[in-house]
């Protein structure tokens, strides 16, 4: 990261703060005849500057967007489990990650975002990190390009690639309201070469810098026992949540998808869709295994709630 960015970030969050505290700032934040790169290359963030669109969302993939349901309750139990970890340690960016496809990643992604989004006034940003084989856009109904391809592959600036629900017209939908607050990057088109574009690091710039105008950032991605991509983009993110489904993923897949993780903090898994659960509803989040809070419960016990 350059100085004159690092300049640059640093007066934009003061002008913000003398805007909130109504002082008027004079001028542009930096200027000057040493600029190293031409301004429009930086990442230079104006959150009220995000491309609105009319986000067609999936009723049937988002039941965190009803008022109430099984759905809301479980994704309230998870957000409140999300809020605990970050007593533990700070907590801002979480990667949902999981060993095989189709286990549930984009749902929880998507859902947790939502809930997150519809209650409290926080800034939520997600990401779709699985540039392969993109599908957080189609939950929102959101268009998916430019995205993170394009930003990593240097051919779309920071400020384009991020889009916010604009006026929803979708009867019976949940106003677009209740979802301002959430900011999307899509995957946008990435061609074959989603790993070289994931492992350049640019990711981890591009998360360091919206760190700073975001209070959660959750990153989907793909399977991680299928392709590493989910390992690089877990060095972007303070914490991996893993996704596992119920009756579908056997316990040793799980134990590999957590051991891909070793370098990084796993806060536990969620068991996903369960269809005999043992509390109302089809998600749970449980910690037991490996997480900060997993108990030294029986290997049969540990198992039988993984093939649940
Ligand atoms: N708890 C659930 N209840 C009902 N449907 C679900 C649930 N979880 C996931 N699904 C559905 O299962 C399918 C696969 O889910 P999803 O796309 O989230 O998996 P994924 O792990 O992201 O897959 P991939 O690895 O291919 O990206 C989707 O159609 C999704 O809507
Ligand atoms: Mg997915």
């Amino acid at each position: 990261m350059s100085r004159i960015y690092e300049a640059l970030q640093r007066a934009d969050l003061e002008r913000r703060a003398a805007q909130e505290l109504g002082v008027e700032q004079p001028g542009e934040p930096v200027s000057g005849p040493d600029l190293e790169e031409p301004l429009a290359a930086k990442p230079f963030v104006v959150l009220e500057n995000i491309a609105q669109h009319p986000w067609r969302p999936k009723i049937a993939s988002l039941p965190t967007l009803a008022d109430r349901g099984a759905g809301v309750e479980q994704f309230r139990s998870l957000r409140s489990r999300i809020y605990q970890a970050r007593y533990e340690a700070p907590l801002k960016t979480i990667l949902i990650s999981s060993g095989m496809p189709s286990e549930g990643k984009t749902f929880v992604t998507a859902n947790l975002a939502m809930n997150l989004a519809r209650n409290s006034m926080n800034n939520i940003l997600l990401i779709d990190g699985d540039l392969r084989r993109p599908t957080l856009h189609n939950l929102l109904g959101a268009p998916n390009a430019p995205g993170l391809s394009e930003y990593l592959a240097g051919t779309a600036d920071l400020n384009s690639i991020m889009q916010r629900d604009g006026v929803s017209k979708t009867a019976g939908t949940a106003p677009a309201a209740s979802a301002s607050n959430l900011t999307l990057i899509p995957a946008g088109n990435c061609g074959d070469n989603s790993s070289e574009l994931v492992a350049n690091r640019r990711i981890e710039d591009l998360v360091a810098t919206l760190s700073a105008h975001f209070d959660w950032i959750l990153i989907d991605s793909p399977p991680v026992l299928a392709v590493t991509d989910a390992v690089d983009l877990a060095r972007a993110a303070d914490a991996v949540l893993l996704v596992v489904r119920g009756g579908r993923t056997p316990f040793d897949v799980a134990q590999r998808t957590q051991a891909s993780f070793s370098n990084s903090r796993v806060l536990g898994f969620v068991l996903n869709d369960v269809k005999d659960p043992p509390r109302t509803g089809s998600y749970y989040y449980y910690n037991y295994y490996g997480g900060p809070e997993a108990s030294a419960g029986s290997k049969d016990r540990k198992e039988s709630r993984a093939k649940a």
